[in-house]
């Protein structure tokens, strides 16, 4: 039983992964890690795609058994999981036998209600989109688009379910669901797609051309289209789980949105007599250079080249901070070193800095209660009131950057209260007053960086553990009690000194 439960794509195991595989996953990450944080029960589910005609052709192209090479790929995207921070709570593989057992019983119920049917096959297929083509999808001059890579022509007996008869159904599910398709603007790419009448769905290979699949239940000649097995993983990593379908989301990339996704599925689902999941969130691309990274293009970025390099808790944080999710971002080396030195190692890891030291110079090491309240601690208090009421409705929103871009308004604040406190010079006076505003601007500080840190916990789950531990701060509850300014910190010992993101050599070498 799950009251979330999200998903991501399930990559294809014909290549390494890339940063686009793993910011769907840290982006999934950071909302499974918010709704936790809101007091959700969450189920988070990865995994991978192994049968089609793409993973057959690498494997064979490399002279090892598709099952083995499978099993090699999925090994090396499952081994990424915790080194990005990944919370995952299952990792289906579409090898599984409780993943076939389930495609299986899913065909056969449609066989048995008439919605599949046996008939010619004639028309084109792009192995690298592993999908059916049509004259529509030419470019003007007759060539395909490159997106398809190779394409071929294909005249032979399939299984076809009957997609178009669900059509007016679909339209009508999402009118009266506009919410369904995230970003909303999304949603007119789909309405544009069913403008046009669909064709029936073509879900079978013959063995004899692709033997890497699972065997159709009433003809065992055949093995099953990829997507119409892919998709199902959403549904059968749960069957043993009772109340947790239907899915909260399933995060997918804008390319396999339409029409994988968002047409489909949602028939597939009504047609077996399912509920739908509550949406679908499309995010954008990681372009390299203005065009997309990807395995089949090969101008791909090794995620954990990054992590092995400048953690993953700063990899997860210029994700986030940079993507508007559903729009394009680009990646550069230069982008994440200026992200890093500015917020992560400038603005973040300086204030725990001083934090601590003054913490240590100034009270032995002991969070002191504030000793009241001045105008600069009020306005202060006052900024992190409004950034509390924006942060929380924008993490619901997934405007991650947009949170995160007035948290470091709030984090560049505390610095400037403490230029202004200066508790550098308060530590030099005597004054009973001056000792008062020490306690309470070395308290007000902590307690700010508190604040922050707990607000980040979703993006960055390593960074904050560390300062909450050199605060002598555990966590326990949810957001709502974790966000509230009360001063709890009074007595903690704080430690020596924390250096969260080291600054990189200055000679770091070019991409
Ligand atoms: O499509 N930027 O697998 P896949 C952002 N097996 N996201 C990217 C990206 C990039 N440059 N490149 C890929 C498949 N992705 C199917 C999915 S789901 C039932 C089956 C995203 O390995 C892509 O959009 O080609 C997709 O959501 C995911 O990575 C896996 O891509
Ligand atoms: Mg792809």
């Amino acid at each position: 039983m799950a009251d979330f439960y999200i998903t991501t794509a399930i990559d294809y195991v014909n290549g390494s992964p890339h940063i686009g595989h793993a910011y769907e996953k840290i982006l999934t990450d950071v909302i499974s890690r918010f709704h936790r944080l809101m007091g959700d029960k969450v189920h988070f589910l990865t995994g991978t795609d192994e049968y089609g005609q793409k993973v057959q052709q690498t494997a064979k192209a490399r002279g090892v058994p598709a099952q083995e090479f499978a099993d090699t790929v999925s090994a090396e995207f499952k081994a990424m999981l915790p080194r990005l921070q990944i919370s995952n709570d299952d990792f289906i593989r579409t090898t599984e036998e409780r993943h076939k057992k389930v495609v299986r019983e899913l065909l056969q119920k449609l066989f048995d209600k008439g919605d599949i049917y046996k008939s010619q096959y004639h028309g084109f297929y792009s192995t690298r989109q592993e999908q059916f083509l049509q004259e529509k999808d030419r470019n003007p001059d007759g060539s395909w688009p490159e997106i398809y890579g190779e394409v071929q022509e294909i005249v032979e007996p399939n299984y076809f379910f009957k997609l178009k008869a669900y059509q007016p159904w679909l339209l009508e599910f999402l009118a009266a669901n506009p919410a369904f398709i995230f970003p909303k603007y999304r949603q007119k790419q789909v309405l544009e797609f069913l403008k046009e009448p669909l064709n029936d769905m073509c879900i079978s290979r013959p063995r004899e051309r692709l033997e890497w699949g699972i065997p159709l239940p009433f003809d065992e000649a055949f093995v099953t289209y990829v997507w119409f097995d892919a998709l199902v993983n959403y549904f059968s990593a749960v069957a043993d789980k009772p109340g947790t379908w239907p899915a909260a989301w399933h995060v997918i990339g804008k390319d396999i949105l339409v029409p994988p996704h968002a047409v489909y599925w949602p028939v597939m689902l009504h047609a077996a007599g399912l509920p739908l999941p509550k949406g679908i969130l499309a995010h954008g691309w990681w372009l390299s250079a203005g065009s997309k990274m990807s395995k089949s293009k090969g101008n791909v970025l090794n995620p954990l080249a990054l992590v092995d390099e400048f953690g993953s808790d700063a990899l997860r944080f210029f994700l986030i901070r940079e993507m508007n999710v559903g729009q394009d971002g680009d990646f550069s080396r230069e982008l994440f070193l200026t992200r890093y030195n500015s917020d992560l190692a400038n603005d973040l890891g300086n204030l725990v800095n001083r934090v601590l030291n003054m913490t240590n110079r100034f009270a032995a090491g002991s969070i002191p209660a504030p000793a009241g309240e001045l105008e600069a601690e009020a306005e202060l208090r006052k900024l992190w009131g409004e950034t509390r009421a924006e942060y929380v409705p924008l993490f619901e929103q997934f405007q991650f950057h947009t949170a995160l871009e007035r948290l470091f308004v709030f984090i560049r604040s505390i610095n400037a209260y403490i230029e202004k406190r200066a508790p550098w010079k308060l530590g030099k006076s005597a004054e009973p007053a001056d000792q008062a505003l020490l306690a309470t601007s070395l308290a007000t500080m902590a307690e700010a960086l508190r604040l922050a840190s707990v607000a980040l916990r979703p993006v960055m789950p390593g960074a904050t553990d560390k300062i909450n531990a050199v605060l002598g701060y555990t966590p326990a509850g949810t957001w709502s009690e974790e966000l509230a300014w009360d001063g709890r910190l009074a007595a903690s010992k704080v430690a020596q000194s924390l250096v969260l993101f080291p600054r990189p050599a200055p000679q770091a070498k070019a991409p």
